[in-house]
Formats: C-alpha cells, sequence, structure tokens
C-alpha cells in the first residue's frame, strides 16, 4: 500500500575519508530554512513529540543513532525508522507526531520552515482531532 504521509527526502551523502551529506533551499528542502534544531541525549524509553503544527513544516534527520517516527493525519497512521544520515522525513503541517525508540547514541536535527511558535503547536490530540474535523 502506498504511503500517505511517509515523505522521504534523499539528500547527497559524498564518501571519502568520511561521510559528508549536504541539503539546500528549494532544491533539496521543499521550503525556505528559517531555524534549525536538534535534539539529542534522549531519557530511553520516553517518546518526544507528540503535538502537530498548525503552518511550520519540517524536514528531520536522523544523523546518528536510530528513530522510529509515527506520523497521523487523523485518519491514517503510518511509521517509519530513520537511521541514515542522508535519510530525511518531511513533515507536513497538522500531521501528528512522535519520535519514539531513540537510542544513547540519537541526534535528530530537524530543519524548520517558520520561527519558532507555541501558538503553531497543538499539543492535544483531541485537539488536533477536532481540528482536522475528524472526530
Ligand atoms: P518541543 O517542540 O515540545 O520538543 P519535542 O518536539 O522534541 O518534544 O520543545 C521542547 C521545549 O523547547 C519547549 O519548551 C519549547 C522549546 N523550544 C524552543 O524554545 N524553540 C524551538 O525552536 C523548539 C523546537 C523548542
Amino acid at each position: 500500500m502506498k504511503n500517505k504521509l511517509i515523505k522521504i527526502i534523499k539528500i547527497p551523502r559524498i564518501e571519502d575519508d568520511c561521510y559528508l551529506c549536504f541539503a539546500e533551499n528549494n532544491k533539496h528542502i521543499p521550503f525556505k530554512i528559517k531555524r534549525i534544531f536538534y535534539i539529542g541525549l534522549p531519557v530511553l524509553g520516553l517518546s518526544r513529540g507528540k503535538h502537530a503544527h498548525r503552518k511550520n513544516k519540517q524536514v528531520l534527520f536522523c544523523i546518528q543513532g536510530k528513530v522510529r517516527m509515527v506520523l497521523d493525519n487523523g485518519k491514517d497512521r503510518e511509521e517509519v525508522i530513520l537511521d541514515r544520515p542522508e535519510t530525511g522525513l518531511f513533515l507536513d503541517k497538522m500531521v501528528w507526531h512522535e519520535m519514539c525508540d531513540m537510542d544513547e547514541k540519537t541526534i535528530l536535527l530537524v530543519l524548520a520552515s517558520d520561527f519558532y511558535d507555541e501558538k503553531d503547536y497543538i499539543r492535544n490530540y483531541k485537539k488536533f482531532l477536532q481540528v482536522t474535523n475528524r472526530k
């Protein structure tokens, strides 16, 4: 079955004495990057995320370790494991997402289309279902 929610973005990976990955606005990343953030040293067994964004779009790279990403649009629920630095996951606006099964080495690098704004978050799943009109 075709994935509706999982949109993988492959970026170049150059190999010489190490690897080097890169991404450019509008070429690999489908928006103008306004913000980056990264997440590391997770508490093992705890998932993060558990929210959706009203407008903000993101591309997420697991540049070390692994993460199981669970995506949900209020109707479909899909998941994917990210464990390669050249493999990005496009997270559209209004997609509920959870980061699970991170290991002690996991580092997630996130590129975002907007500046941080707490009002852009929907952190309550029931509210998310209401906003997506799929109660
Ligand atoms: P949050 O987005 O809830 O983290 P996660 O998606 O990993 O569960 O953010 C955690 C805290 O960090 C919260 O207090 C908001 C703050 N924060 C910023 O101030 N700026 C940012 O760009 C981000 C992503 C978070």
